[in-house]
């Protein structure tokens, strides 16, 4: 009798052994973790006695074998972790990572199979990861499917942008789980681009439940493994990881040990506390940069804006094409008179960045190859050494540099990313022999290799190699069309930013809605610093062009609180030199703003809606406040508590009364008052509007 109760006692020793729990350090967050009758293991996370995600499977699927169910758990290991780190640059000169882990080591029989999967429990969200150790087998992954789920606990509220293996430069939808087919169904294919059929939505996504739960779903450490999508069942409010394959129908080739990126959710009751997480730095990698000193923030204008107003300026130096009979190089053919990035027109570029202290300028269509822009048949791609006849680069390099202006080079691949590998040392060393430092990259159109996506693992590979190989050369990077970031900013401190959203560009494309920079930082930015191109004075494309119509989403003052709203340690200023002279006292605040901070408080926010920010500057006491609303107008509630104690000046640059971003985009005002510790400044915002605040300590 003893002994047959001991044997059952075993038993369910062993049954509750499977099961295990650990809470965030405050308490907030519960995180439970188990294997069902099958073996197959799942978790649950709780917040604040609020189911958040519900029993959710976890596990991966290859050709070698599946690791999927089976499995009992054979050890936990738990660590309470805290400890601090500073970025090379940011919103926080120092960020504190502190949270509960949780390894659960899991073995299967038959055949043998062994994972671990180690969760991170933060006070604002959770972290997790699948780590392959070399198995009693081949050493080898082919990955067809990562089962991860994400199963949620009603119709909530979702902010989300559709499945596409290759572009995320869309516009933002609020919808719901059951209002998402609709919802996707109203979205255009992009050229080139793969839409994912079915109800499959990109991360980084924003999902607000009916009682105020904020949860940001994305990933960290995206680093040899393909970006994650995910499948939605509308009927049972769950998600899937569904992985970006190649064409071949393979997501990931690994060869073990491997352990995947991490599947982040910040989690928060006060939306506020999405915009502060540190989540997705804390669970990548320290900097492997040793010196770091090369690496600095800066604001930059460029010949950039001239091709986007509809005024025919472009890229390319002729109208003719290399392709012709009898044609052997560039200065064969006829310069069409439409192309900005002429010797001439780049000194007036210098001039302007040198009079009002802008560290840099882009030049885009510097370079050959813009005419025969794949024209793959011909086998001919953008050369990154060979400067158009009209782009006197030794006179350009002797002149930035007598200016104390550097000069941004810009390599357009076209996407063919096997081409750019191959040209990649001699456009580097081409970038240093030249004097430049920062280089802005592009990936326009379907990708070279033909069997891959803009996100698949061929190309989160290619990234990080180029990442790895500009940092030998101490060369900054500013990526278009690039995976979407996870992150590794905190590894690779010279990837100051990354486009991966619907930019600035597209004002002159159909426009974007006050709303977009409403979700950006709430969705997009988790995963780093966007150049989003912010500064658009002039914003009706009818200025330029009588026969254009489109407009802007924004008024003048909004584009300056943009600068506090979408930080970014590479910030442009996107318009060009003669609109900026145009508004002198507006464009001051753009000579003021800083693009590094020692802390950063947000004071108001909620999703698609408005968001109010304060920052201090990490080279002096100013502190900086940027508000924006949406389609409506708004009065934002500036709390001045977080300013010590003293005397203070603020000057606002605020919309006018009249102002609109439709109907009067450029009315603005600028008005200095004194300002204390502890005020409560009522600040108005028009429809489409916001506002941009220097705080200086009184002398
Ligand atoms: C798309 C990029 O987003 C844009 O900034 C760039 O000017 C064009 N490609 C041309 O390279
Ligand atoms: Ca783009």
């Amino acid at each position: 009798m003893k002994n047959s109760f001991f044997m059952l006692s075993m038993l369910t020793v062993a049954f509750n052994m499977a099961a295990v729990s650990v809470t965030s350090p405050n308490g907030n967050l519960l995180l439970n973790v188990d294997v069902d009758n099958n073996g197959a293991p799942f978790y649950s996370l709780g917040y604040k006695g609020k189911t958040v995600v519900a029993d959710s499977k976890l596990g991966l699927v290859a050709d070698e074998t599946a690791f999927t169910d089976g499995f009992r758990i054979v050890a936990t290991d738990t660590a309470t972790i805290d400890r601090s780190w500073e970025p090379v640059w940011g919103e926080y000169s120092s960020i504190r990572d502190h949270f509960k882990e949780l390894a659960v080591k899991l073995e299967a029989n038959d055949p043998a199979r062994e994972m671990t999967i180690r969760f991170r429990l933060f006070d604002d969200g959770l972290g997790f990861r699948y780590e392959f150790p070399v198995q009693n087998g081949p050493n080898y992954l082919t990955v067809k499917d990562e089962l991860t789920e994400f199963n949620y606990t009603g119709d909530h509220t979702l902010f989300c942008i559709p499945g596409d293996y290759d572009t995320d430069e869309y516009l933002w939808s609020e919808t719901s789980f059951s209002g998402l087919s609709d919802a996707l169904a109203g979205y255009n294919k992009h050229s080139e681009a793969q839409r994912v059929d079915g109800l499959t939505i990109q991360t980084p996504m924003l999902i607000k439940t009916a009682d105020g739960i904020y949860i940001n779903a994305h990933e960290a450490a995206l680093d040899g493994y393909p970006a994650m999508l995910l499948d939605v069942d509308p009927e049972d409010f769950s998600m899937k990881s569904h992985l970006v394959p190649d064409r071949l129908g393979v997501s990931a080739y690994l060869l073990l040990p491997f352990n995947t990126p991490w599947r982040t959710l910040i989690v928060s009751d006060d939306p506020r506390d999405i915009l502060a997480s540190q989540l997705v730095l804390n669970l990548n990698e320290p900097c492997k940069i040793e010196d770091t000193s090369w690496i600095k923030p800066m604001k930059f204008v460029g010949v950039w804006w001239e091709m986007f107003t509809g005024n025919q300026k472009t890229w390319a130096y002729s109208d003719d094409s290399l392709a012709k009979p009898g044609v052997t190089d560039y200065t064969q053919l006829k310069p069409n008179g439409r192309h900005p990035a002429n010797t001439e027109n780049v000194k007036r570029y210098i001039d302007f960045a040198a009079k009002h202290g802008i560290d840099g300028v882009l030049v885009e269509g510097w370079n050959e190859g813009w005419e025969d822009w794949r024209s793959y048949h011909k086998n001919r791609q953008f050369l990154f050494d060979k400067p158009y006849p009209d782009f006197d680069l030794p006179a350009l390099r002797d002149y930035a540099k007598e200016k104390g202006v550097k000069l941004i080079m810009h390599h357009e691949t076209a996407a063919n990313a096997a081409d750019y590998d191959l040209q990649l040392d001699r456009a580097f060393k081409f970038m240093k022999d030249n004097n430049y430092d920062a280089v802005k990259t592009g990936y326009v159109g379907a990708i070279i290799p033909r069997s891959e996506h803009h996100t698949s693992q061929w190309m989160v590979d290619h990234a990080r190699n180029v990442i790895e190989r500009a940092a030998e050369y101490q060369i900054m990077v500013d990526s278009h069309e690039a995976p979407r970031p996870t992150g590794l900013c905190r590894t690779y401190p010279n990837w100051l930013a990354q486009e991966s959203a619907r930019g600035g560009e597209f004002e002159s494309m159909g426009g974007n809605p006050p709303s977009h920079t409403c979700i950006l930082p709430f969705t997009r930015l988790k995963g780093g610093p966007m150049d989003y191109t912010p500064g658009l004075f002039e914003t009706r494309l009818s200025y330029y062009n009588e026969g254009k119509t489109s407009q802007a989403g924004t008024t003048l003052a909004r584009q300056l609180a943009l600068y506090l709203t979408m930080p970014s340690p590479m910030q442009m200023a996107c318009d060009l030199p003669e609109n900026y002279e145009r508004f002198p006292d507006a464009f001051q605040f753009i000579e003021d703003v800083p693009v590094d901070w020692a802390d950063s408080k947000y004071l108001e926010a909620e999703p698609n809606r408005y968001i109010t920010v304060a920052r201090l500057d990490k080279n002096s006491n100013d502190w900086y406040v940027g508000a924006i609303t949406d389609e409506n107008p708004r009065t934002a509630t500036i709390d001045l508590s977080f300013l010590p104690a003293g005397k203070y000046v603020a000057t606002i640059y605020e919309d006018a009364p009249d102002a609109d971003w439709k109907e009067n985009p450029q009315a603005y005002r600028i008005r200095t008052i004194d300002v204390k510790p502890g005020m409560k400044l009522k600040q108005p915002l028009a429809a489409g509007g916001g506002a941009a605040i220097r705080i200086q300590q009184k002398k």
